[in-house]
């Protein structure tokens, strides 16, 4: 399997800072926010990797990350021209993609599971999609879905609920195939002047296609300057049990 990786948007909750850098360029531990996203790739066994971001910033992806070799991985790269929403930023996956299943991945989001279960099962699902949940304190910051707690179905998905039905939030981490360059070719741009992906996502619930599972560890969206601080605190506590664990 392929995956993608979306380093795109303006990252303005995280001005001045994005003003000169992208986002996901910004330090989570000893690395570049992104390395995360391309780490748990790897440990996927997931190799062939398309990064996706600005013009304005490919210069910089190159200088850090390079073809991806001292990572263990093949990187290519591709423009999204503006930030046009998720949805938008993946239609450019649609070349390296061509006709196969894949995962797809918002850069900012940083994660303690392995994904390798997570790929496993969804290799083995026939059609459709599969995306991974989180239960969030803030549910109005995310795309918030419900589950029907008899079929254990997703029933819906809503994108920054003001009285959001649940506390499930949609993490970043997708898996879909390749049909879902269609749905976007339909989608039409949201209240934010955006393509979103939770609109995709309903179009696989629609359809009946669309499975989840829960991450068991912690996840969090580095969107933010409070968040970017509580990922360096997590990711760091992860490195020095880590070291701890070696020395023992
Ligand atoms: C995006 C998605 C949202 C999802 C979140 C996860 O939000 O639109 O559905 O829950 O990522 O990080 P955004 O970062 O664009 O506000």
């Amino acid at each position: 399997m392929k995956g993608v990786i979306l380093a795109g948007g303006t990252g303005t909750r995280l001005a001045p800072f994005t003003k000169v850098i992208n986002k996901h360029l910004l330090p989570v531990g000893p690395h570049p926010m992104i390395y995360w996203s391309v780490k748990k790739l790897e440990n996927a066994g997931i190799n062939d990797i398309l990064i996706i971001t600005h013009d304005d910033h490919l210069d910089n992806f190159k200088k850090i990350l390079g073809n991806g070799n001292d990572l263990g991985v093949n990187i290519t790269y591709k423009i999204q021209p503006y930030a046009g929403g998720i949805a938008h930023g993946l239609l450019y996956a649609k070349e390296f993609i061509k006709k196969e299943k894949f995962i797809f991945m918002l850069g900012d989001n940083i994660f303690e599971d392995s994904l390798l279960p997570y790929v496993k099962n969804f290799i083995n699902q026939d059609e459709g999609a599969k995306i991974l949940l989180k239960n969030v304190e803030d549910p109005e910051r995310y795309g918030i879905a419900t589950v029907n707690k008899i079929t254990n179905q997703i029933t819906s998905i809503v994108e920054k609920p003001q009285n959001p039905l649940s506390n499930l939030c949609v993490t970043g981490i997708y898996m879909y195939d390749d049909e879902v360059f269609e749905y976007i070719d339909y989608l039409k741009t949201s209240d934010r002047g955006e393509l979103e992906i939770t609109d995709i996502n309903n179009v696989y619930i629609s359809k009946e296609k669309l499975s989840y599972e829960a991450l068991r560890g912690w996840w969090i969206d580095a969107g933010t300057h409070n968040s970017l601080f509580i990922a360096n605190q997590l990711v760091y506590k992860e490195l020095n049990k880590l070291r701890t664990d070696d020395n023992e």
